[in-house]
């Protein structure tokens, strides 16, 4: 079975009602990254932390997956279809795709300050302070905050070396080391950009055709194409 690895960002979930992080309007224009999303916040201001995230999670809560996920879920039917995501939304998971590899962490996950293996999900939208693992100890959002390391980029870019068919939509390739997947793509395999905003980061890779479109528009279009091509 061909392997597609797709590497999902912000502009996946925008149509559902999620913010991005940088569009104009988006997450870091209303709040600052050091306040919020990095462990040095954490050891500041917890409870803000926690706020935000709780926000977050409350959000998600209200939201819904849209044609754009539920295309890739679709897409496995036919073909071996590894998600790779820096989305800490859990609607890759509700549109019913079932191997998705989560970058920056999950949303609906806490983690124990202690002892990095304790992973716990989180009941309804509030992480408060007080919540403890096993061992006693605070958890916090089960997030990758911006100066700490990304443990599944090993994964992530052996998944992207061996793809048949490679797919990039709504990030803004911004962030390393999940922007420099595209690049662990063997040269020859179709590759395909799908994001309104393509032409403004056009990355540097042989076989790519851009997708000038919102993801709920260019994937199930693109998806389709691809099925039709498996039966032919
Ligand atoms: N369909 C497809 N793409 C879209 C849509 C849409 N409907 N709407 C917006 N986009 C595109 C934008 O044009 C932009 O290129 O989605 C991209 C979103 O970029 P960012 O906001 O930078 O989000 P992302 O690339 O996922 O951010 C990476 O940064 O702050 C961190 O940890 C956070 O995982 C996040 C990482």
């Amino acid at each position: 079975m061909k392997k597609i690895v797709v590497l999902t960002g912000a502009g996946i979930s925008a149509e559902s009602g999620i913010s991005t992080f940088r569009d104009s309007g988006g997450l870091w224009e209303k709040h600052a990254v050091e306040d919020v999303a990095t462990f040095e916040a954490w050891k500041k201001n917890p409870h803000l932390v926690l706020e935000f995230y709780n926000q977050r999670r409350k959000q998600l809560h209200e939201v819904q997956p849209n044609a754009a996920h539920f295309a890739l879920a679709e897409l496995e039917k036919y073909f071996d279809v590894q998600i790779v995501t820096q989305n800490v939304d859990n609607l890759h998971e509700r549109a019913g795709s079932k191997k998705i590899l989560h970058l920056h962490g999950e949303l609906t996950k806490s983690r124990s300050t202690i002892d990095d293996s304790l992973i716990y999900n989180i009941e309804g939208w509030e992480l408060k302070w007080g919540d403890t693992c096993e061992k006693g100890s605070q958890l916090r959002p089960h997030i990758v905050w911006f100066g700490e390391a990304v443990p599944n980029i090993v994964l992530a870019s052996e998944m992207a070396s061996k793809a048949d068919v490679l797919m990039v939509i709504g990030t803004s390739l911004n962030v390393y080391p999940a922007a420099g997947l595209l690049h662990y793509a063997a040269p020859f395999i179709p590759k395909y950009l799908i994001d309104p905003d393509a032409a403004l980061y056009v990355p540097q890779v042989k076989n790519l055709t851009i997708i000038k479109q919102k993801a709920g528009i260019g994937l199930p279009a693109l998806v389709k194409d691809l099925i039709a091509s498996h039966s032919n």
